[in-house]
This record gives C-alpha cells, structure tokens and sequence, in this order.
C-alpha cells in the first residue's frame, strides 16, 4: 500500500510517500515569509502554498523512486488548520485522485501528530498517552488504538508553540518562535527569572500559556533595549523552563490518575532539546518511558497524515469528491 500523505494546514507544505507504514520520502517546504511578522499571516501563506504545493508533491514521488502511478491512495489533512491553506492542500489532493483514479482519504491534522510516533518501525505500543505540543494545539490524548482516541486535556487560551512565537516576537527574535528562544536560551540561567505554574478551575489538567507570555511582558517593560540585550539569554533560558515546567506538571497529574506508562510526546515543541533532556529525568523519576519522534515528524509533515491513513485501515474509493476543510473542530473537554 503505498500513500502519498499531503498537509498544508498552516505554514509548512508538505508531501510524503510511505509503503506500508515504512517512510520513502517526506518532503516539507517551510515558509520563511511570516518571519518579519512574527507568526503566519494566513493569506500569505495560502499563496505561498498555491506556489509550492505541486513541487513539493513530485519531490516527494521522485525521492522515493517510484513513478505517480504508484500510489495506491492520497491522504490528505482537511481539519483543523487555517482555512485557505487547507483548501489548497485539500483541492490539490481532489484532483490528483481524480486523475490517477485512487481513493483519497481525509485525515484530521491532530489524529496525524498522535500517530507520528508510529512511523516507520512503532516505537510505541498501544495504549498510550499522548501530549500533542505545537503551535496551535496543547492537548493530552489517550491512543487506544488507530481511530480510538481520548482527550483528557487541552489548553483554555495559547498553545506552548504559540507562547514560544509570542515570547519571541517580544524579545525581537523573529518567527518561528521555539527554534530562536532554544538557541539563545543555551548558556542562560533558567532559574534567574520565575514563572509561575498556571492554576485551572474546571479541570486542572487543562493548560494556559497566556498568564506566562503577560509575565514575560511585564518582566521586560520597563528594561531598556540594551538590558534586554544583555538579559536576553537569561530570560530565554527562563521563559523556556517556565513552559516547559507547565507541560511536565500537567503530566505528572494525568500520570497519577493513570495506568498507562507509554507516554509519547509530538508537535513542533516536541523538538525542544531542553524538553528532550528533562524528559530523561522525569521519566526515572515518575517510571514512565517517553517518547519523541525524530525531528522530521515533529513539526508539521505529510507522513504523520500518510501514517495515520495507512493505520485506519480504510482505504476504499468512496467518492470524497464533495468533501470540505472544517478548519476549526469541535473538541470540548
Ligand atoms: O507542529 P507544528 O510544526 O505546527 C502546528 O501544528 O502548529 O509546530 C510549530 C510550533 C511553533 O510554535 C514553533 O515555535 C514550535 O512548534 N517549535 C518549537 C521548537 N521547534 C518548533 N518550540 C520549542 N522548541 C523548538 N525547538
Ligand atoms: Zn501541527
């Protein structure tokens, strides 16, 4: 079975084949024009991925050595994303499957980061628990199997990328935010500014990132541009810590009142080398084995969509010709 799986639901374009399960190629181009923005202005990037979309695809047939008329099924993430980019990932992946007369499959962009663990070899069993950092989305997941998924938390305001991104924005280091904090952060003291862990009513293990980006404005209003300069490592180093901080603590709670002890951690954070080192210890120290992809199927690709179509195991030729973009779904907790 072999699956050209494509994403377009924010700024990345992005293609991959994959023959039963196993990688053959993933192609992601990563637009560099929201930089001076300091987040993704969606029309911008709709045009950026109108340019690049049809490239992309035939990089990533060709990289994986097999011809067009190879593949059996195209995958395609329909919901949830900004909607002008979705649609033309979604147009695009119509018409090919018109012309090469193969079934196409919709695939929910959240559903593909939870099975990006399992591309390739399945570094993980089922069940597992599932925390989904990126920059739309902070959520903590059940995978009981492909297409039986249970979330048990999500964030009330910002998602952990887009706190790095807004974070950023305010120290002047440009977009995308967690990449540039990470690198600055390096020799900084994470314990010289303190940020605290939120507090939520309703369910304490949902998560808010807006208490920590209003701190770190607060922290930095009234310095002048040269003691951010010199400072700026300092509260990278911290800021990262603090996220970081809220992430693991909402874990430990779901941890306690659970038996799985598979944990696996996706989305573009899920790159964050700090996260990466702490996760070491906090899986000693709480006897949990933790999970990360490799950095290509953290941040958005096509082959988590691939993945998660080839997993559901229903690839038939239904007429998915009417099929729409939802771009914001329904999950309430
Ligand atoms: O999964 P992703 O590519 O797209 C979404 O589905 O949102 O995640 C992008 C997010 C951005 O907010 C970006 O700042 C963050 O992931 N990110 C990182 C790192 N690399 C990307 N955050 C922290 N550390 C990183 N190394
Ligand atoms: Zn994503």
């Amino acid at each position: 079975m072999v699956i050209l799986g494509i994403d377009t639901s924010c700024d990345e374009t992005a293609a991959s084949v994959l023959e039963n399960g196993k990688i053959l190629s993933n192609i992601v181009y990563s637009q560099s024009i929201h930089k001076e923005f300091g987040g993704v202005v969606p029309n911008l990037a709709s045009k950026d991925h109108e340019k690049h979309i049809y490239n992309t695809i035939i990089k990533a047939v060709e990289s994986a050595s097999i011809s067009l008329k190879q593949i059996d099924a195209i995958a395609v993430t329909f919901s949830p994303g900004l909607i002008s980019c979705l649609l033309v990932g979604l147009n695009f992946a119509k018409g090919l499957s018109i012309g090469l007369n193969v079934p196409l499959i919709p695939v929910n962009h959240l559903e593909g980061h939870l099975c990006s663990n399992l591309i390739d070899n399945y570094k993980i069993d089922m069940p597992y628990l599932c925390l989904l950092v990126s920059g739309g989305h902070t959520q903590i997941w059940i995978v009981n199997s492909a297409g039986d998924y249970k979330i048990l938390s999500t964030t009330v305001d910002d998602a952990a990328g887009e706190a790095f991104d807004k974070g950023a924005k305010m120290l002047g280091l440009g977009y995308p935010g967690g990449p540039v904090i990470e690198k600055n952060a390096i020799n900084g003291d994470e314990n010289k500014y303190t940020f605290s862990i939120p507090k939520i009513k309703n369910n304490p293990v949902n998560f808010s990132f807006s208490g920590i980006k209003t701190s770190l404005y607060y922290k930095i209003k009234n310095m002048n541009q040269s003691e951010i300069e010199t400072e700026k490592k300092h509260l990278c180093a911290s800021f990262q810590e603090g996220i970081l901080n809220i992430l693991f603590d909402r874990l430990k709670m779901v941890i306690k009142g659970n038996d799985i002890r598979n944990i696996s951690i996706v989305g573009g954070v899920s790159c964050n080398k700090r996260f990466r080192l702490l996760s070491e210890k906090f899986s000693k120290n709480y006897n949990v084995n933790l999970h990360f992809p490799e950095n290509q199927f953290c941040t958005d690709n096509g082959a988590m969509i691939a993945m998660s179509a080839y997993l559901k195991n229903n690839i038939n030729s239904r007429d998915n010709s009417s099929l729409k973009v939802v771009p914001i779904p329904n999950v309430k907790i």
